[in-house]
């Protein structure tokens, strides 16, 4: 089922249970060669979620701003955006121009983020794709331009939203997650992949 919000291409349950656990085996490997860690807002404050990358660029954040790194904080390369990811934005998107960067999101109990455009990217020609797995998230969407009224849904384990063509800079976040919703992830939580074209 595909719901439209907001511009919002919403997969509900595209990924079946075995294709969200294929997910969550192929990521194991990239969490050990590029641990999460929990970036500094420009403004020096924590972020909510932990956070890793994959792929040629990692999305980073700290007191000298938001932009794109080639490597983790430890110094290592980003590791590969597995295989069973990239088939996802070949179905969705294209098969010829593969993402630059799989931003790995991860949110525990008491982790949200705040309503914010993607916009770091050089080419918001490329829709951002965004997988969820794990427990439950209140994904909001609003405008392109900060306030305004906006708009919820909950995102389930194996929901995608493709955010492309009018909606790439619509703002958008996560007011919470409902922790332990979902069996997925052993010790609950969530983890949001989001798929970026990048340069
Ligand atoms: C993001 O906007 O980077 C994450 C969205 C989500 O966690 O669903
Ligand atoms: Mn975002």
């Amino acid at each position: 089922m595909v719901l439209r919000v907001r511009g919002f291409e919403i997969h509900k349950a595209y990924l079946d249970l075995a294709a969200q656990r294929a997910l969550v085996e192929a990521l194991r490997p990239v969490l050990k060669v590029a641990p999460l860690y929990r970036p500094q807002t420009p403004y020096g404050k924590p972020m909510r979620v932990r956070m890793s990358s994959a792929g040629r660029l990692g999305w980073y954040s700290d007191r000298r701003g938001y932009r794109y790194v080639k490597t983790h904080p430890g110094g290592q390369a980003w590791p590969a955006i597995p295989a069973p990811v990239l088939s996802i934005w070949e179905a969705l998107v294209d098969a010829e121009r593969l993402p630059d960067c799989c931003l790995i999101n991860f949110y525990d109990e008491t982790a949200g983020m705040g309503l914010h455009q993607d916009k770091d990217e050089a080419d918001f020609s490329w829709p951002v794709v965004s997988i969820s797995l794990g427990d439950d998230a209140l994904f909001r969407m609003g405008n392109a331009t900060r306030g305004g009224s906006t708009d919820q849904i909950w995102l389930g384990s194996g929901d995608i939203v493709v955010m492309g063509g009018a909606a790439r800079l619509t703002y958008h976040g996560v007011d919470r997650i409902r922790f332990g919703s979902s069996m997925l992830l052993p010790k609950g939580g969530r983890i949001n992949l989001t798929l970026r074209v990048v340069t």
